[in-house]
């Protein structure tokens, strides 16, 4: 009996410490002076454990498609990395400020946990918010599916190099109203080749962001060709590929989609992954339902012997308009030292 009375008398005066804490206003509540250590614990404890009572039934829906990176990326762009940072970009001033301090998500957690725990639990953060933190609720403006698309760029986000994280955010003009964005900008669920578990429209609610931003214009699609090459998403690059696709390179031919894709393109995915791409001059043109773009690069990585290499890489792709969007018909690839006449 004298145990629990002690116990009692014990908790009623922590319990008016703590108020009179409270409301004495000793504690210090500006963003430039840390938490205690107590304080510290009990919120990062609260916030972990809440989260994980809430996460538990989320469903994660397939995330590996190019077309939920390109649209997820020019929203994280816009409205995240000011605070969550880019490849290349260590702090911000807003990132600097704000306490507890945004996490750059352009690098790899420590903590390499359960890749579908992660992504439940990003969704969940990005949609509901954290209270007394920087971090706002885009659920009240954002459906499910423009959400899911961000997750689906921030697991890649990591691993971009700056100028891939250049090529997957940019925003063509005429794709800033999502609103109406129109269904045949679709890949066509025809050229999946069997490869339906990268198809863009295997999502439920997933309709807003699978009317891919990649085939707007003829460029748009070979970015989204480009992209899907450097994210090592095979099916993503196929997408963009007419079933009748001729390609040359470096003197080779190519005479369709499916003898590239059982030849040279998980070589390319292999090359590209690992080198460093900068679009030095595009240009192109359309004529009726045919477009043509013309892009010079410069490229830098290592060759599969492991030489540095440097080259000027020149590409003309050709595009014909199908009920889906703009597909490339022709790619020509070659390249030579940089710069250019060395
Ligand atoms: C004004 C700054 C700010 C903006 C803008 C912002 N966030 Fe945050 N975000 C934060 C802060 C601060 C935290 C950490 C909150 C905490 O630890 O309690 C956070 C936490 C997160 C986390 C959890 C990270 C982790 O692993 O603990 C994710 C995911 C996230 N934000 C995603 C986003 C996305 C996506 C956007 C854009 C739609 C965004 N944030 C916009 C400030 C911001």
């Amino acid at each position: 009996m004298k145990i629990l009375k002690i116990a009692a008398a014990l908790a009623v005066a922590g319990l008016l410490a703590a108020l009179g804490m409270v409301y004495s206003g000793a504690y210090p509540i500006g963003a430039d002076v840390p938490h205690t250590r107590a304080v510290f614990w009990a919120l990062e404890t609260l916030r972990e454990r809440s989260i994980a009572q809430r996460t538990q039934d989320i469903e994660v829906p397939n995330l590996d498609s190019s077309d939920l990176l390109l649209a997820g990326g020019p929203d994280y762009n816009e409205m995240c990395a000011g605070c969550h940072l880019k490849p290349g970009k260590t702090s911000s001033e807003i990132s600097k400020g704000l306490y507890p301090a945004p996490p750059n998500l352009a690098i790899a957690p420590s903590e390499d946990g359960d890749a579908k725990a992660s992504a439940a639990r990003q969704f969940w953060i990005i949609k509901h918010g954290i209270k007394a933190s920087g971090m706002a609720a885009w659920g009240p403006t954002h459906d499910d599916a423009r959400i899911w698309a961000m997750v689906a760029f921030l697991q890649k986000l990591p691993t971009l190099t700056p100028a891939q994280y250049q090529i997957l955010t940019a925003r063509s003009g005429s794709e800033m109203d999502h609103d109406d964005m129109d269904e045949d900008a679709a890949p066509a669920s025809d050229a999946h080749d069997g490869h339906d578990e990268h198809a863009p429209m295997d999502m439920p609610g997933m309709a807003h962001a699978a009317e891919t931003p990649g085939a707007r214009s003829a460029q748009d699609a070979v970015n989204a060709f480009t992209t899907a090459l450097k994210t090592g998403d095979a099916a993503g690059a196929a997408l963009w590929l007419a079933p009748d696709v001729v390609i040359y390179e470096g003197g080779e031919v190519e005479r369709s989609r499916s003898e590239y894709q059982a030849h040279h393109l998980a070589a390319d995915i292999a090359f590209m992954k690992t080198s460093e791409i900068q679009i030095l001059k595009r240009d192109g043109g359309e004529s009726g339902d045919t477009a043509w773009v013309n892009t010079e690069t410069r490229v830098r990585g290592k060759s599969s012997k492991g030489r540095d290499i440097d080259l000027l890489s020149t590409e003309t792709a050709l595009l014909r308009r199908t009920a889906q969007g703009w597909r490339i018909v022709h790619l020509h690839w070659s390249s030579s030292d940089y710069p250019p006449g060395s």
